[in-house]
């Protein structure tokens, strides 16, 4: 008889949407002009060790200045980081990609320059929890680059947020769509710096973005 875990099932993280269908979705969603055009005002800012939480399918890494000497690049999934292995070959810094969860980081107290997430915390099962490594693994001073989707504060788009979610939640390998992304990351340990908040092109429960910094408190 077949295991059958929580992941189990066509469409759960271990199935074969989970496994063949969503990683090529994501990295195909995620290359859009729009998201790349996001991604390209603030990832150039990253700065000597950086770690990049979910690295999915490696999109950020060409976008990487001089500034940065090494990066680790974080993420559950086996396929998505397959496909950010292929991405390696034009990138100037040493990368180590490593396979695990945002929630226990395998990398040392105040290791880090610069922590980059990007529309990742939409999909991490506990917050608060990454949020604490994020702040663990960042030295003092240490900055926080964040692209995130989440909650609108339009009452008429965060109604379709929350009636979505449970569906999106399923189809979309755990991303849910109202998280309030700044009061999370204020209340991480992070006093925001710089933050821009609004839509970016396509339907508005999933595009209200918020793009900022964050310094280490
Ligand atoms: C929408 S994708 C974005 C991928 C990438 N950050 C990008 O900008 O293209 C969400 C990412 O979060 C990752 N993820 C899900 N749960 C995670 C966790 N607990 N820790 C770290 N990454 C996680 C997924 O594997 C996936 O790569």
């Amino acid at each position: 008889m077949l295991a059958r875990g929580p992941g189990a099932g066509i469409i759960g993280p271990m199935g074969f949407y989970g496994r063949h269908v969503l990683p090529r979705l994501i990295d195909l969603a995620m290359r859009s002009r729009d998201v790349m055009a996001e991604r390209e005002k603030l990832v150039p800012r990253a700065a000597g060790t950086v770690l990049e939480v979910g690295v999915g399918s490696g999109l950020n890494l060409a976008l990487y200045g001089p500034a940065v000497e090494r990066l680790y690049g974080l993420d559950p999934s086996p396929e998505l980081e397959r496909m950010a292995r292929r991405r390696l070959r034009q990138i100037r810094f040493p990368v180590r990609l490593i396979a695990g969860s945002a929630e226990s980081v395998p990398l040392p107290d105040g290791s880090m320059d610069t922590v980059v997430s990007t529309w990742t915390l939409c999909s991490i099962p506990d917050p608060p929890r990454a949020l604490a490594e994020i702040r663990r693994v960042l030295r003092p001073g240490g900055r926080f680059i964040f692209i995130e989707h989440g909650r609108s504060p339009d009452a008429g788009v965060l109604a379709w947020q929350d009636r979505l979610d449970p569906m999106w939640q399923r189809v979309a390998g755990g991303c849910h769509l109202n998280r309030a992304m700044d009061s999370l990351i204020a209340s991480g340990g992070f006093r925001i710096t710089e933050i821009d908040r609004g839509y970016n092109r396509g339907p508005r429960p999933f595009t209200f973005l918020y793009r900022g910094l964050g310094v280490r408190s």
